[in-house]
């Protein structure tokens, strides 16, 4: 049976990719709909984005809403500096055919939500958590259908990619990643430590683009923009591919593997908000409410996306 998903994304290229990613996998995931919020460039071009995407993919009637245009409390941080001024740079833009729905997006949430079935609802957030605490805080019954919640953000091993300390999605809405890992509910958390260990490789990219249909295309150039940023930063042939980390983790857990710990968010300290204390040795005795991924079968990875992209004409 298919796993029912949410996908609360901020495109973004590697959000992108993600949406490529389940919009490939129809018989392992059933996308109840994408919701979008603020993070690396403005609602209103992460909506747009994720529209564009779903026509790219020939998904047009894939039900797309708007969420939160800012994070709960503080002051909205964007990236146009590593996705470019679009969100989605290294693909041309286009007014999509794919239609953005009236219902905002928490209210989308929590109408899906609370007439499902217990524990039947996956949520794949891979932007900044503002929607998903929203959504949470407005009517807490949703708890009880939503069997998993499968995150990408934050940090340990690795340092921070937006603050010393904190990762983009985690800083952007501290306070919303406060009320998500304070839920209670099962969190399968891919964070930088992961992420970083599967690159974009100029030859991954170029078997991509070898793959020669539209969705390929599209997927290779977006990555040849967005690996540039994080080439030059770490110094790397090719960028941490984040977000599809997340649908590929539903689509064969085998590839990672990681640990059960406590993980707190810092919310007050202006020097480390957003940061993710992880208790990987359970020093501090708090029951754990994450499972944190450390490691990937990279090539398995990208054996999966490539084939996955494949699929489309
Ligand atoms: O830190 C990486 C995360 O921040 C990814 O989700 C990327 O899309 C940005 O949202
Ligand atoms: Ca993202």
């Amino acid at each position: 049976m298919s796993e029912k998903i949410i996908i609360d994304c901020d495109p973004g290229q590697d959000d992108a990719v993600a949406l490529f990613l389940a919009l490939s996998s129809p018989d392992e995931l059933e996308i109840l709909g994408i919701t979008t919020v603020a993070g690396n460039v403005p609602l209103k071009l992460t909506e747009r984005n994720a529209r564009i995407i779903c026509d790219i993919a020939d998904s047009k009637k894939t039900q797309v809403f708007a969420g939160c245009s800012r994070p709960m409390i503080v002051d909205l941080m964007t990236a146009e500096n590593v996705h470019g001024k679009t969100g989605i740079d290294g693909i041309d833009i286009f007014k999509p055919m794919t239609l953005l729905k009236e219902l905002h997006a928490v209210d989308f949430i929590v109408e899906t939500l609370k007439d499902a079935k217990t524990d039947s609802i996956t949520l794949v957030p891979t932007g900044p958590l503002t929607n998903i605490a929203l959504a949470i805080i407005k009517d807490p019954s949703i708890l009880n259908s939503i069997k998993q919640i499968v995150l990408m953000g934050g940090a340990m091993r690795e340092a921070g990619n937006l603050s010393a300390s904190a990762e983009f999605n985690m800083r952007v809405d501290p306070h919303a990643a406060k009320v998500v890992f304070e839920c209670g509910l099962p969190i399968i958390v891919m964070s930088l430590d992961v992420t970083h260990k599967v690159l974009t490789s100029r030859e991954r990219v170029g078997e991509i683009e070898s793959i020669g249909n539209s969705v390929s295309t599209a997927t290779a150039n977006m990555l040849k923009f967005f690996a540039r940023y994080d080439s030059e930063k770490y110094g790397i042939d090719g960028a941490p591919l984040h977000d599809p980390c997340t649908i590929a983790w539903l689509l064969n857990q085998d590839l990672f593997s990681g640990k059960e710990c406590n993980v707190r968010i810092e919310t007050e300290s202006p020097l480390t908000l957003g940061h993710t204390s992880v208790d990987f040795w359970g020093v501090e005795g708090n029951i754990p409410n994450a499972t944190w991924i450390q490691d990937v079968d990279d090539d398995g990875f990208y054996d999966l996306l490539i084939n996955r992209l494949r699929r489309f004409y």
